[in-house]
């Protein structure tokens, strides 16, 4: 048995989160490698909309194990109510979730001095989720991190009240006015962390390599998107983990030669939250009218997110990252009713046509050139069968195919469960 890895390849919220659902009865154990509550992963059925930050996507299956890996940043405060969200749901949390004692915590001054680091940064902002994600890696890295398996240890109260003061002092450095109250922070985190205490810890590299022995099958669930990878994202416009398929092997501690499937999921289109180059943007009617028909506002934020044209100078790039073996395409409903559909097959750089993605994407140095195809009418919501897509929709498909050279195993049609199409 193997494991197969599920990641975004565009700049995040392709629809992780309702494929990831979908796939899980396939699967014995669904475990999120990186990220932390930056993450929204939406999933619907039943006329119900859940939204998961840390929580693996797969919680709401009874029969699969979900893992939070090492690779993992976790707020207490926000996992807590995103476990109060699952109560009406009767999910055994306590025997299904597992948490890798090698994540780090993410304390309430990691969020204080992201929003201090925004603050100062101005006109030259992330756009982060302001979850204290970056801050929170940076002290990992640092080797400055506090961890889950800490809480368990004596005296890691002392290493928080050093750690959380030192913060203080930077929040200070970076002369902002950034009201809060601490006390009222602490107060709520280490509540919480009582209660995080009453799940079950784990080894979890350990874990799922024991599983792997007994012939169990894993899938691991990516946060963000390819376009957001530290290292090869629109730096410094990132979050600040490796999104792609390397993240998945320091996240949860499993060797490359484990992984087998990996599964690419984009947009029919191209979305985009916070700041940072975007070369297909559309800023006028149409870009609008992506926005409106596809509900595009940030699950975590709410913030209205940027829409465009799907870029395949960007997918191919992340494909190749990734090692993609199969794609995914989400959102194909949200396309219905545009005359014409435009796509990016190659950047004007400096005067050079290219076909790969450069150092940099900024506006200045690239303009897209884009491939023009007709658009379909038809409302796909309802289709179960491929046998039921207009030709147009099956001609965008297949030119995606033929340049991305891979095949799209799944068509989404819309956000729920049962509207997703396999080919
Ligand atoms: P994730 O972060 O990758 O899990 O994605 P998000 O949940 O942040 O954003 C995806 C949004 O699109 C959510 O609101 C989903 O319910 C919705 N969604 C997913 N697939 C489809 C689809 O095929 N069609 C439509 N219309 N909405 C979808
Ligand atoms: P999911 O898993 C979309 C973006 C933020 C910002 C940048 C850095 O739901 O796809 P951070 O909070 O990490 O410091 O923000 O990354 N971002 C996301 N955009 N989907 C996400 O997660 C994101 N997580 C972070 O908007 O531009
Ligand atoms: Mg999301």
């Amino acid at each position: 048995m193997a494991v197969d890895l599920l990641l975004g390849l565009q700049w995040g919220d392709e629809g992780k989160g309702k494929i990831v659902d979908v796939l899980t009865k396939n699967y014995d154990i669904i475990a999120r490698f990186q990220g932390g509550p930056n993450a929204g992963h939406t999933l619907e059925f039943d006329g119900i909309k859940h939204v998961l930050r840390t929580i693996p996507s797969g919680i709401f299956h009874n029969k699969s194990v979900n893992v939070i890996g090492n690779g993992v940043v976790i707020d207490p405060v926000v996992f807590v109510k995103e476990l109060e969200g699952l109560k009406p749901f009767n999910i055994d949390y306590k025997s299904k979730l597992l948490i890798s004692r090698k994540a780090h915590l993410i304390l309430p001054t990691h969020r204080l001095l992201d929003a201090a680091s925004e603050a100062a940064k101005g006109k030259a902002k992330i756009g982060s989720t302001l979850k204290g994600i970056g801050p929170t890696y940076m002290d990992k890295t640092g080797r400055n991190g506090i961890r889950v398996g800490d809480i368990e240890m004596d005296g890691w109260k002392e290493k928080y009240r050093a750690l959380a003061d030192k913060h203080e002092s930077l929040i200070y450095f970076y002369k902002v006015d950034i009201q809060y109250d601490l006390d009222e922070m602490e107060k709520e985190f280490f509540e919480a962390i009582e209660i995080l205490k009453s799940l079950k810890f784990i080894d979890s590299e350990e874990y799922l390599r024991d599983a792997i022995k007994k012939g169990k099958s894993i899938l691991a669930e990516g946060a963000q998107g390819s376009l957001l990878d530290i290292d090869f994202g629109t730096y410094p416009y990132v979050t600040s983990s490796n999104t792609t398929a390397a993240g998945a092997c320091t996240g949860l501690g499993i060797a490359p030669t484990m992984i087998k499937e990996v599964y690419g999921i984009f947009k029919a289109y191209t979305t985009r939250v916070g700041s940072g180059p975007f070369p297909t943007e559309l800023l006028d009617d149409v870009g609008a009218k992506m926005a409106k028909i596809g509900n595009e506002f940030g699950a975590v934020t709410g913030r209205p997110r940027r829409c465009g044209w799907l870029d395949l100078v960007a997918l191919k790039y992340t494909c190749a990252i990734n090692g993609v073996t199969q794609l995914m395409m989400m959102k194909s409903d949200v396309l219905s009713g545009f005359d014409s559909l435009k796509i990016c097959t190659a950047y004007n750089y400096k005067g050079d046509i290219i076909k790969h993605l450069p150092y940099t994407i900024e506006e200045e140095y690239v303009t897209p050139i884009y491939t023009e195809m007709k658009g379909w009418k038809q409302d796909l919501t309802k289709m179960s069968d491929t046998a039921q897509f207009p030709q147009e929709l099956n001609d965008y498909i297949h030119f995606l195919e033929k340049e991305l050279e891979i095949a799209i195993k799944i068509i989404s049609v819309g956000p729920d469960r049962t509207q997703t199409i396999l080919r």
